[in-house]
């Protein structure tokens, strides 16, 4: 499913609508170059858990940060600093990953081999000033149904 943003609005909009979508133990992966907006689809995510959008940045320094207020726990990952994925292995991120909240994955592509077998792909680019191209791929059976209930 191929959605156009024409502002940074609509891309928190379309997080939100996912929000609503979202079960215990969804995994969403993000692939995008910086400034692609996967930040803010993020932040309309935790908003549509009903997360005070404040409280959500760009976690970049940190690789996880997590947000336990919302209608569901929402594990907010930034790979981009990571350099090698035994940092995270250690750190519990298969817990995270397959317990009851949902995950959010920025710079996904950093995961390799610990990429989860299913999972909600969106692929972000930027299309002009405030234009970005969401491409949302559904990885599973849970996730077609996923993206069925967003249509
Ligand atoms: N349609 C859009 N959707 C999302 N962000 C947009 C859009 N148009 C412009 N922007 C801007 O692009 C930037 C995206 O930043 P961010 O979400 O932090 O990117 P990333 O996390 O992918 O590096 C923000 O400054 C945002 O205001
Ligand atoms: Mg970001």
């Amino acid at each position: 499913m191929n959605i156009i943003s024409d502002s940074s609005e609509r891309t928190r909009a379309i997080g939100k609508k996912i929000a609503g979508k979202v079960k215990p133990g969804d995994i969403i992966c993000l692939f995008g170059e910086l400034g692609s907006g996967k930040t803010v689809l993020a932040k309309g995510i935790a908003s549509g858990l009903g997360i005070e959008k404040s409280r959500v940045i760009s976690p970049s320094f940190v690789l996880l940060r997590q947000h336990l207020k919302g209608r569901l726990p929402l594990y907010h990952f930034d790979l981009y600093r990571l350099k090698s994925c035994e940092d995270i292995q250690a750190a519990g991120y298969e817990e995270y990953l397959f317990g009851q909240g949902v995950s959010v994955i920025e710079w996904a592509d950093r995961l390799k081999y610990l990429l989860p077998k299913e999972f909600l792909k969106i692929e972000l680019r930027v299309a002009g000033a405030s234009q970005r191209m969401l491409k949302l791929i559904p990885v599973g059976a849970r996730y077609k149904d996923l993206i069925k209930g967003l249509r």
